[in-house]
């Protein structure tokens, strides 16, 4: 067993957990945050993702041990977010989901790439949600998604 002391979508959380506890099982089976997804376990489809220090990290792979002292925000914690408020607008107005499972690291994933300025064109795109897979839509409607938040974004004060 280890300690953890983690500040979690705003809100400090110290408690004891076994060491082998991922971030992605702390988060869904001890907090309850469910929207946090679990697909391949292996760090490979993005479905997990989260931010950590304001980065976006596959928590299937990360021990929850490992971010101790951190800040961890999950999808469930944006629903004040400006720039995420748009970005959900224009998945829903370009059919950036269907199923809807890869939706909360994608929307993770796609938040970060606006905010860095990665989506000059859809090449770009594309290659910055590389780690994002998606079964159902074949891509073109996220791709969609994420040029017209960017429009819609891109001259706004979008800091949070
Ligand atoms: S479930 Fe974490 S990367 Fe797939
Ligand atoms: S919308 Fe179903 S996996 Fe992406």
């Amino acid at each position: 067993m280890g300690q953890i002391s983690v500040n979690i979508n705003h809100k400090n959380i110290a408690e004891q957990i076994e060491d082998r506890t991922t971030l992605a099982d702390f988060l869904r089976n001890t907090k309850h945050l469910t929207g946090t997804h679990i697909a391949c376990e292996l760090g490979v489809c993005g479905s997990c993702t989260v931010l950590v220090n304001d980065e976006p990290v596959r928590s299937c792979i990360t021990l929850a041990l490992a971010v101790s002292g951190k800040a961890v925000r999950t999808i469930e914690d944006f629903d004040d977010d400006q720039a995420m408020k748009v970005i959900r607008e224009c998945f829903s107005e370009a059919h950036g989901l269907q199923c809807g499972f890869c939706t909360p690291g994608m929307l993770i994933t796609v938040r970060d790439i606006i905010l860095r300025g990665k989506c000059q064109n859809q090449e770009q795109i594309r290659n910055e949600l590389a780690g994002n897979l998606c079964r159902c839509t074949g891509y073109m409607g996220i791709v969609k998604a994420t040029e017209l938040a960017f429009e819609r974004l891109k001259d706004a004060d979008h800091s949070v």
